[in-house]
């Protein structure tokens, strides 16, 4: 099993149906794979951790790579672990009202501080999170995959 976590910026004039396009292409393909994992959007940062067979996951993060609804993409760490740690996520996508908001990323950050921590791809992949959520707070998606 290996872990893979980056780090982009969308492009100018990203709109909602781009990111759900995004999302589905990426359900549909990962599940074709076995990938799991999780992206985040917020405030023009992605911030995504798959996980799957190392081949899959290379294979997947080529073609990411590639995507002109993204730039500046910044391999943040990769290793083999030996478990999934993504594959009973519950999908959310999140638009929501300031108050609502705050109280997500109140929770989103409790999560991340109990999250197991025994792989650097985790350790840097809820970093991220943190970094780009404590960063204001305007829209947000955060998606199984
Ligand atoms: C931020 C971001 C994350 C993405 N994540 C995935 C992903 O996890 N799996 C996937 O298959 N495609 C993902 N995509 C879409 C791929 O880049 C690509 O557009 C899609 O796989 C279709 O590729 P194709 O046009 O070569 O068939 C993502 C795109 C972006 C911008």
């Amino acid at each position: 099993m290996y872990q893979l976590n980056y780090h982009s910026i969308s492009s100018k004039g990203l709109v909602l149906k781009d990111l759900n396009d995004i999302l589905d292409e990426a359900i549909a393909f990962n599940a074709s794979k076995n990938i799991s994992g999780c992206l985040i959007y917020h405030n023009d940062n992605f911030v995504q951790i798959l996980e799957g067979e190392k081949k899959d996951v290379l294979e997947v993060y080529e073609r990411i790579k590639k995507d002109n609804r993204h730039h500046s993409i910044t391999l943040l760490w990769e290793n083999k672990v030996n478990k999934r740690h993504f594959e009973e996520w519950n999908m959310a996508y999140y638009n929501p009202n300031e108050k609502n908001m705050k109280l997500f990323i109140t929770n989103f950050l409790l999560l991340s501080s109990l999250s197991d921590r025994n792989s650097g791809t985790l350790l840097s992949f809820w970093s991220s999170v943190r970094k780009i959520l404590e960063d204001g707070s305007s829209h947000l998606g955060v998606n199984k995959l």
